[in-house]
C-alpha cells in the first residue's frame, strides 16, 4: 500500500508550495524543505488546511550535511517517503560574460545540487521498498537554450543529466524518475531572480502561462501514472515536437525573438 509521505523541495514558494498543499488535500503527510523557516511556517498551515500533515525542515538543499541530517529525522520518526519532489530552484538570466565565476557555480545550487543530495540521501529507502517516485521539476532551457540566461541553463541541464542518468540506474528497480517541464508559470520566481522577465523569447509568448496550483495537479497526476517527460502546457508539447524534427529551426526562433546584448 502506499505511503503517503511525500518530501518537496522549494516548498516555501511557487510550485513547490502549490504541489505540497495539494498533496495535503489529498491527506499525505508532506516533508516541506527550503530555507526560509517563515514561509514553510505558512506553508504548513495551509497543507494542515487541506487536510494534511505537515513537517517543516527549513534548510540550504544544497548543503549535504544538512540534507543528510534531515533524511534521518525523517526517516527516524515518519519513515520513508514515497514521493520526492525536487521543486527548489533559482538562478537569473544573465549573459556569461556579466555572470561572475562564483555566481555561475551558486546557479548549481538549485534545482541541480539540491535535487542530487536530496534524491541520493533518500535513495536506499526507495530501494529497499522497490517503490518510490522522483519528480525533477524542470524547464525547456533543458531542451533548448535562449539566449542570455547561460548559468540557468546549465543548472537545467545538470538536473536533466541527473533525471536520465536515474532512468538508467533505477530501471527494473520499481522506483520511477520524472522530468516534469513548464513553461511559465506565474510565481515569485521572476521577482527574486532579476532579468528573467525582460529575458523571456517573444516566441514563449504563444505559450499561455500557467498557474502554480495547475503545475502542481499536472505533478500529482505525474505521481499517480509516473512518465519519464512530462511536458506542461499543450503548446509547449508541440514546440518541442517541432524541436524534435527540426533542432535548428527551434534554436533560430529562440534566437531571433529571444534577448539581445545592448
Ligand atoms: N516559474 C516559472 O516560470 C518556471 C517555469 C519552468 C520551470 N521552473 C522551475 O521550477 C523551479 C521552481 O520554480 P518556482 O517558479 O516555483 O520558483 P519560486 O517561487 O522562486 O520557488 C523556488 C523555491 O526554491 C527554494 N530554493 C531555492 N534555493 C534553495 C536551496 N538552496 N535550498 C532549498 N530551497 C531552495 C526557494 O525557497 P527558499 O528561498 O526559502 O530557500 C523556493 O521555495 C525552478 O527551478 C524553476 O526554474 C519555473
Amino acid at each position: 500500500m502506499t505511503r503517503k509521505l511525500a518530501v518537496v523541495t522549494g516548498a516555501s514558494s511557487g510550485i513547490g508550495a502549490a504541489t505540497a498543499q495539494a498533496l495535503g488535500a489529498r491527506g499525505w503527510t508532506v516533508v516541506l524543505v527550503a530555507r526560509r523557516r517563515e514561509e514553510l511556517t505558512g506553508v504548513a498551515q495551509r497543507v494542515e488546511t487541506a487536510g494534511g500533515r505537515a513537517v517543516v525542515e527549513a534548510l540550504d538543499a544544497a548543503d549535504p550535511a544538512a540534507v543528510a541530517a534531515m533524511a534521518g529525522r525523517v526517516r527516524s520518526q515518519h519513515g520513508a517517503p514515497w514521493v520526492i519532489v525536487n521543486s527548489a530552484g533559482a538562478g537569473a538570466w544573465r549573459w556569461p560574460e556579466d555572470t561572475p565565476p562564483d555566481e555561475m557555480e551558486r546557479m548549481l545550487d538549485a534545482p541541480y545540487r539540491a535535487a542530487s543530495h536530496v534524491t541520493q540521501a533518500f535513495l536506499p529507502d526507495l530501494l529497499a521498498q522497490h517503490a518510490g517516485t522522483i519528480i525533477h521539476v524542470g524547464s525547456p532551457a533543458s531542451l533548448v537554450p535562449w539566449p542570455g540566461a547561460t548559468g540557468y541553463t546549465v543548472s537545467r541541464w545538470a538536473l536533466r543529466g541527473l533525471h536520465e542518468a536515474l532512468r538508467q540506474d533505477l530501471a527494473g528497480t520499481g522506483v520511477s524518475t520524472c522530468h516534469v517541464l513548464f513553461s511559465e508559470v506565474a510565481t515569485p520566481y521572476f521577482d527574486r531572480n532579476d532579468g528573467a522577465k525582460e529575458r523571456r523569447p517573444a516566441i514563449g509568448r504563444i505559450v499561455p502561462v500557467a498557474t502554480a496550483p495547475e503545475c502542481a495537479e499536472v505533478i500529482l497526476r505525474t505521481i499517480d501514472r509516473p512518465k519519464a517527460q512530462v511536458l506542461h502546457p499543450p503548446m509547449l508539447r508541440l514546440l518541442m515536437a517541432v524541436h524534435r524534427v527540426a533542432p535548428p529551426l527551434t534554436r533560430w526562433l529562440l534566437r531571433v525573438t529571444g534577448a539581445r546584448r545592448r
